[in-house]
């Protein structure tokens, strides 16, 4: 049983708003640069939002990945930074922290997401194995690949239709689940690969019914199931929200039910936890943290540190805490809804429902005269950023990179553009002002015309490939 979506935050908190549960006390000056400069800068920039220099950006909206407001009490934690090569107190803070909230018996410290992704794809993946997950992330399937895995996608097929309303287009269809095992067998796949929520898809959550559903059926078939915890505080309201039994539930509880239901997590702390820098690999199984924290000293530091500082390590350890509180995620969440609801009345199509981290606008509808290998997201992010200043983020045709079987692009049904909140950084009114330009790139969305890729890097392409307008 589901509730249903509500339309506003204000529907569903009454006449109370979602103001955020704290004030500015430090800001850091913005200015737009004129549009011949913008003309220049994004030329010089083949028409990528990553080549951007960041000075020339008015309001930055490529990622929430990095780019979260510190709090005062994270700042203070930078003060106590414990620069010991080994054994910094800071880790076994960290170590608490992810143990009282995810649930987790072992942490390994990695620099970031992918650190953590490397770790647990070499410690598991065999060349030939199958890994079955709930939609793609680009970093999280080159490592699958890189490890000699092909990644197969098994979510729900409501995820790859921007319009349906389903309360959690981020599921596992099991029965897809369950053909992928019985065609290549359950000893070929050494884990599912599960995220909440699914970026890829807009931001969209697994419901907690899914994920005990999903443990069945692996334990069913002595299959290991790991998360992709990098915004499963965002997943946690979305279940609160929607899912029956959870309206009562804190933030923090459903979230350590949801990670029992698993063996282990990667996280990448850059997003939910408000931190610059950071992540971990976290589980269950002894022998995994034994290959794990043996290869984290290879690949990113020792064992107690994992290529973050002690400072860092401590400001991570405060955010999660800080990550899990009601009122933090419902601000956070209330202000990406805020966005979407004016998009949405000026009927510009975005992704529905409004996810956890971003607006998607569907760039397939937004230019439907542009095919897709003339890049309708690429485009569109270029557009914005010329109008306005402001830098979005191509999740299409360009981010889903090539088959590496066949070398050809792979064309997938989802062709967007993120607008990507930073959390604690902007406020309302940047809100408007972003509703506001994309709403005037959408009136004059039938004179843009195509980009055409003019420099492809082998890995990742989206992070550095050129284009050029097509005239
Ligand atoms: N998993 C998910 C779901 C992510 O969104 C990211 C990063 C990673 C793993 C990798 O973590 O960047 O710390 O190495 N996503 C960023 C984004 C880059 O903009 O969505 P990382």
């Amino acid at each position: 049983m589901t509730h249903p979506i509500p339309q506003t935050m204000g529907q569903q908190f009454g006449r109370r708003s979602w103001a955020e549960p704290w004030k500015i006390k430090m800001v850091e000056p913005l200015r737009m640069i004129s549009r011949a400069e913008r003309d220049q800068a994004i030329a010089a920039a083949g028409y990528n939002t990553f080549l951007l220099r960041s000075d020339d950006v008015y309001i930055d909206l490529l990622t929430d990945s990095g780019t979260s407001a510190m709090s005062d009490r994270q700042w203070a934690g930078m003060m106590l930074g414990d620069e010991a090569y080994a054994g910094s107190r800071n880790f076994y803070h960290l170590e608490e922290a992810v143990r009282e909230y995810y649930g987790y018996r072992y942490v390994v410290p990695t620099h970031q997401g992918r650190g953590a992704e490397h770790l647990i794809s070499k410690a598991l993946i065999k060349p030939g194995d199958t890994i079955p997950g709930n939609m793609y992330f680009t970093t999280t399937r080159l490592h699958q690949e890189l490890a000699g895995g092909v990644f197969v996608d098994v979510i729900v097929d409501e995820a790859h239709d921007p319009a349906n309303l389903h309360p959690f287009k981020g599921n596992v269809d099991l029965d897809k689940l369950e053909r992928v095992i019985k065609r290549v067998g359950p000893e070929k796949i050494p884990y599912v690969s599960l995220a909440g929520t699914v970026n890829m898809a807009g931001g969209q959550p697994v419901s907690m019914a899914n994920v005990r559903a999903l443990r069945e059926l692996c334990d069913r078939y002595g299959i290991r199931l790991y998360l992709d915890a990098t915004r499963m505080v965002e997943n946690a309201f979305f279940i609160q929200e929607r899912e029956e039994g959870y309206a009562d539930k804190s933030i923090a509880a459903i979230l350590k039910e949801f990670c029992s239901y698993t063996d282990g997590a990667w996280m990448s702390a850059k997003k939910d936890h408000l931190v610059n820098i950071g992540g971990w690999l976290a589980v269950n199984h002894q022998d995994v943290f034994e290959t794990a924290s043996n290869l984290v000293v290879v690949y990113e530091g020792l064992h107690t540190y994992g290529g973050m500082a002690g400072r860092d390590m401590e400001a991570l350890a405060i955010g999660i805490t800080e990550a899990v509180q009601d009122d933090h995620i419902r601000s956070r969440i209330g202000q990406v809804r805020y966005l979407g609801e004016l998009l949405a009345d000026w009927d510009i199509p975005i992704v529905q429902p409004v996810g956890g981290h971003a607006i998607f606008v569907n760039a397939k509808r937004f230019y439907p005269h542009l095919p897709q290998d003339q890049f309708p997201a690429q485009t569109l992010a270029a557009e914005l950023y010329l109008d306005s200043g402001i830098r979005a983020m191509e999740r299409g045709i360009v981010s889903a990179g090539r088959d590496p079987e066949t070398g050809d692009h792979r064309y997938p049904a989802l062709e967007l553009v993120r607008l990507t909140i930073p959390r604690r950084v902007y406020t309302q009114a940047h809100m408007d002002v972003t509703a506001e330009a994309v709403k005037a790139v959408y009136e004059a969305r039938e004179q843009t015309r195509g980009l055409r890729m003019v420099y492809e890097p082998k890995y990742l392409r989206f992070f550095q490939a050129r284009f050029e307008p097509i005239e």
